[in-house]
């Protein structure tokens, strides 16, 4: 039998210590009560790829659920069990999450005509596994800490940059895997085997796919669109026929497709800009993919995949208000405006709305001011506030609200940068609305009468 491989030296290497820690931790425990466990999965598979991934999955050859809360405990941590399916999670005190499985043998069952075949119970986890690429698993006990188990020659395919089901019912057992195929092959630029190919397409048309519930597949969807390469995995989904089980009037035709590639770059952008994706993806995606569409249908595939009452809503009224500030953004582009009309059409919309008017625009010098908009425009506050208004003898009212967004929008156009600036504008307004200024200056606190 050939040796296993080591990647003792990769986890050491590519690991931070508490990561590294917590296996060694996890291999030292399950070391104590006699039975082996394994990190597996995306975690190995993104060792291998050099991705970070901080994702740990653990599978134990013994009962999960208390290794779980002996590793728990010594962690710190809380525990979620699943007793039906003999899963935890562990939730450490830094957020860091830890989930654990049980390979058991006694789950699976043979005709009893088969030749007995030894299997070790990490096997059959791993079989059960979508793509070998996921199905690897390495030893976490002392002494076999870092050997890998490649049962299904996932290191072959993670060479040939393949993504391979592990057997033909795959997709049968759980089409959500067509998508996932999808994403994994769209991320890493691998490519899905011709065999796995042709098992998508045999599902895709027996209806296995559209069988899926709508929230299954928004699920799926949702992550395809967080991906850097969302639009690849699109087109990838529209080769196999699978937009239109989302509508049947959705398709991709060169100009959407240009469109859509424009919203990626706008969108990736944003997102380097700022590290946390403040912006939420799917919406984005989604109206970039049918905005067009009339709104009974934007209705149907609201239905079709399984929104929720608020994501609905959402969905829906983005849609509409970006129509009407595209109409405005139009008229502001045309009229010279500065750039605090920008602002006020913009500062009406969440980022989503201002990322898919940036996509539409094709005129450069709108694209420019609108990242200027989101970059330095938004984030701008005033010097002064309805306190020092106050101050200086301007009754309480509607007007206030009038004049800090004049102010606001000469600070904006670069005219009243500084406290004094803003104050002397807000007076000077404030002289122009008849009957506002009844109060005298109060430069202290009003004295007593
Ligand atoms: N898995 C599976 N079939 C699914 C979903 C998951 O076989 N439909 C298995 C895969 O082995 C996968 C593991 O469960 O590696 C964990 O699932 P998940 O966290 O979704 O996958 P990752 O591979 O970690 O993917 P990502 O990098 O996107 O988090």
């Amino acid at each position: 039998k050939r040796q296993k491989k080591s990647i003792a030296g990769q986890l050491r290497d590519r690991l931070p210590e508490d990561i590294l820690g917590i296996l060694t931790l996890a291999g030292k425990l399950a070391d104590e009560d006699g039975f082996e466990v394994f990190a597996v999965g995306g975690f190995v598979r993104d060792i291998l790829l050099r991705q970070p991934n901080f994702d740990i999955d653990l599978v134990a050859e013994g009962d999960g659920i208390a290794f779980a809360y002996k590793l728990a405990g010594v962690l710190g941590g809380r525990v979620k069990a699943h007793h039906k399916f003999k899963t935890a999670v562990i939730i450490l005190p830094n957020g860091q999450r830890i989930d654990v499985a049980t390979a058991r043998l006694e789950y699976y069952e043979y005709p009893a005509a088969l030749p007995v075949v030894e299997l070790s119970s990490i096997k059959m986890d791993l079989y059960r596994r979508d793509f070998t690429i996921n199905a690897l698993a390495v030893h976490l006990n002392p002494g076999r800490f870092g050997l890998l188990e490649d049962f299904f020659g996932a290191q072959r395919d993670i060479k040939d940059k393949i993504i391979r089901v592990l057997h033909s019912l795959s997709f049968v057992e759980d089409p959500t895997r067509i998508l996932r195929a999808i994403r994994f092959e769209q991320r890493f630029e691998f490519r899905i085997g011709g065999q796995t190919e042709r098992l998508i397409r045999n599902a895709v048309q027996m209806t296995f796919f559209q069988k899926l519930s709508g929230t299954r597949i928004f699920h799926e969807l949702r992550l395809i669109f967080d991906e850097r390469n969302a639009l690849r995995c699109l087109r990838r989904m529209d080769s196999f026929a699978l937009l239109t089980h989302i509508h049947p009037n959705l398709t991709l035709d060169d100009k959407l497709i240009k469109y859509l590639e424009e919203l990626e770059s706008v969108r990736n952008w944003y997102r380097l800009l700022y590290e946390e994706p403040a912006a939420q993806s799917w919406i984005v995606y989604l109206l970039g993919l049918c905005g067009h569409l009339p709104p009974e249908e934007l209705v149907q595939i609201a239905g079709n995949l399984g929104f929720t009452e608020r994501q609905r809503h959402d969905f829906l009224a983005l849609r509409e208000r970006t129509g009407q500030a595209l109409g405005k953004l139009i008229n502001w582009s045309q009229s010279g405006e500065p750039l605090s009309g920008l602002y006020f059409i913009l500062h009406e919309l969440p980022v989503e709305g201002v990322l898919l008017l940036m996509a539409k625009s094709t005129r450069d010098q709108v694209k420019k001011a609108i990242s200027v908009y989101l970059t330095r425009l938004r984030h701008i506050k005033l010097e002064i506030g309805g306190a020092d208004l106050r101050i200086i003898g301007l009754e309480p009212g509607p007007a206030y609200g009038r004049i800090l967004r004049e102010v606001l929008a000469a600070r904006i156009d670069g005219k009243a940068e500084c406290r004094g600036d803003q104050l002397a504008l807000a007076e000077s307004l404030a002289g122009h609305i008849p009957d506002i200024k009844t109060k005298k200056p109060q430069n202290t606190a009003t004295p007593p009468s």
